[in-house]
């Protein structure tokens, strides 16, 4: 089916996550950008993406975007690291001119690199996002005098998305993967998953104010907000509307959603394959 262009002020932002951990994201945008109406569609029935093959995660980010742009949606917001490190190009390429397609990591990347200050910047992510190299070859291409390390930290996202975090366990399992020597003597930190807001406080705990916490949900919103202007397509309505989608809906992502997101959420079920 052919898609029409959706390039108009009112027309919805779209954002997807493999889970319910965009909505982090989808909650900065909405506060910065209180006129957008947004459609989240969350793939649920496919989480977790951090350990799929790259045709698995490029097919699933291609049929979300279909969906995204049949809902005539002005702006694709890929709120995913692994989707975005994996998947922003073919992304990108499938929606062309008919929408704007912003990925989570490139505004993140552009924020770090502009660092005077910044030697050694750890990212912790999920196996597909660490193995893909995304930030690590963005940044010292953008900056060579920063060292990133990078570590694959694959048990934090289920654990945030079953809304497991806040308690001793989740802390010790937090512990044991900064603890390793490889992202070791960090001056910051990157989240690069969209669920690890959630465990920020925690983060913060272990590394005691000595590490600067960089979490992307507050930068990817200011850089969407200045795409929009630049674009001259702002939403002037005083407040927009939000649908949320899952591909599977169970009760377990029903509860962990008012974590993610201030506000009422009613996810509904979608099956787009
Ligand atoms: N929210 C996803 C990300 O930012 C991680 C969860 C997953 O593995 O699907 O990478």
């Amino acid at each position: 089916m052919q898609v029409k262009s959706s390039l108009t002020p009112e027309s919805p932002i779209g954002i997807f996550d493999s889970g319910i951990g965009g909505l982090t994201v989808a909650n900065a945008i909405r506060k910065i950008l209180p006129g957008e109406s947004i459609i989240y569609f969350g793939d649920t029935a496919h989480l977790p993406y951090g350990d799929k093959a790259p045709e698995s995660i490029i097919g699933y980010a291609v049929g979300i975007s279909d969906f995204l742009l049949k809902s005539g949606c002005k702006m694709i917001v890929i709120a995913c690291n692994t989707a975005s490190s994996i998947a922003f190009d073919a992304v990108k390429k499938h929606v062309g001119k008919k929408a704007i397609v912003i990925d989570v990591i490139n505004p993140v990347v552009a924020e770090v690199s502009s660092s005077k200050k910044l030697k050694r910047i750890g990212v912790i992510g999920t196996r597909a996002t660490i193995k893909s190299e995304a930030y690590a070859r963005r940044i010292t291409q953008s900056n060579p005098s920063i060292e990133v390390l990078s570590l694959a930290t694959p048990l934090l996202a289920p654990m945030i998305e079953e809304g497991f975090f806040d308690n001793k366990i989740s802390q010790t399992i937090i512990n044991s993967y900064l603890d390793r020597p490889k992202i070791r003597k960090i001056e910051s930190i990157i989240l690069a998953c969209t669920h690890y807001p959630l465990i920020r406080p925690e983060i913060e705990k272990y590394y005691k104010g000595k590490v600067q916490i960089i979490d992307s949900a507050q930068i990817v919103a200011a850089y969407v907000k200045k795409q929009l202007e630049l674009k001259k397509l702002l939403n002037p309505a005083p407040k927009g509307k939000q649908r949320f989608y899952v591909s599977d809906l169970t009760p377990s992502f029903i509860k962990s959603t008012r974590h993610f997101f201030t506000g009422k959420v009613k996810l509904e079920k979608k099956n787009l394959w």
